[in-house]
């Protein structure tokens, strides 16, 4: 940490997130969306995206895939590219929130760790973690992108939820559950909305 003894961040000075969000007419927040690859998360977040959109809402997506062809191109799927994944992309968040922006992450961010790291960035009132549960099979089976496949016949290292770990979240968590073997995407991602309005909305 000795690169940031000179270092001299501003805030107080510049212009306020509060203002910035009464400009809006919202309140900025972070919804962190995780889950297996196949699971939903970049569909739904795409769905409520629009959603928002349309009423009003200023709304950044940040996606895994995305993310990791630019910025987070040099890194790959390690336990400690994983966890610089996340930090970085909890600093972006940080970013779009103190513009008051409302952003939807959609990562696997595979441990508890990682996603508390998340949370000690950008703050608890801000940030929410919603678990997009389905289960590995039924992921193996949509297998939208083909990498199942490639993980079982041993073409893809590394893989979330089969040599590397996945951990859901238990019921201490308070995290949201959406489930998308249960529910459509259309009804998960209405019901993500519905409970999204109350943190989002100025009074
Ligand atoms: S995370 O674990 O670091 O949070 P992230 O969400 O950024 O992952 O990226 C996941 C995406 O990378 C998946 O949706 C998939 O398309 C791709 N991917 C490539 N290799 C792997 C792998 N070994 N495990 C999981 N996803 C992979």
């Amino acid at each position: 940490m000795d690169n940031i003894k000179n270092i001299f961040p501003e805030s107080g000075r510049l212009l306020s997130r509060s203002f910035k969000e009464g400009q809006l007419g919202q309140n900025g927040h972070v919804f962190l969306m995780y889950g297996l690859s196949g699971s939903g998360k970049t569909t739904i977040a795409d769905v409520v995206e629009r959603l928002l959109s349309m009423q009003g809402y200023h709304v950044k997506l940040l996606d895994g895939d995305n993310l990791r062809s630019g910025l987070n191109n040099d890194l790959g799927f390690s336990d400690s590219c994983r966890e610089e994944n996340i930090r970085r992309i909890s600093e972006v968040s940080k970013l779009f929130l103190d513009s008051g922006i409302i952003v939807l992450c959609s990562f696997i961010c595979p441990k508890k760790d990682y996603r508390n790291l998340a949370q000690t960035i950008i703050g608890d009132k801000d940030f929410t973690k919603v678990y997009i549960k389905a289960s590995y099979e039924t992921c193996f089976k949509r297998d939208v992108k083909g990498l199942y496949a490639k993980a079982k016949g041993g073409d893809l290292k590394d893989f979330t939820g089969k040599e590397s770990i996945f951990e859901p979240p238990d019921n201490n968590d308070n995290d949201w559950v959406l489930d998308t073997e249960k529910f459509n995407i259309n009804e998960v991602s209405e019901k993500m909305l519905n409970k999204m309005l109350p943190l989002i909305k100025k009074k």
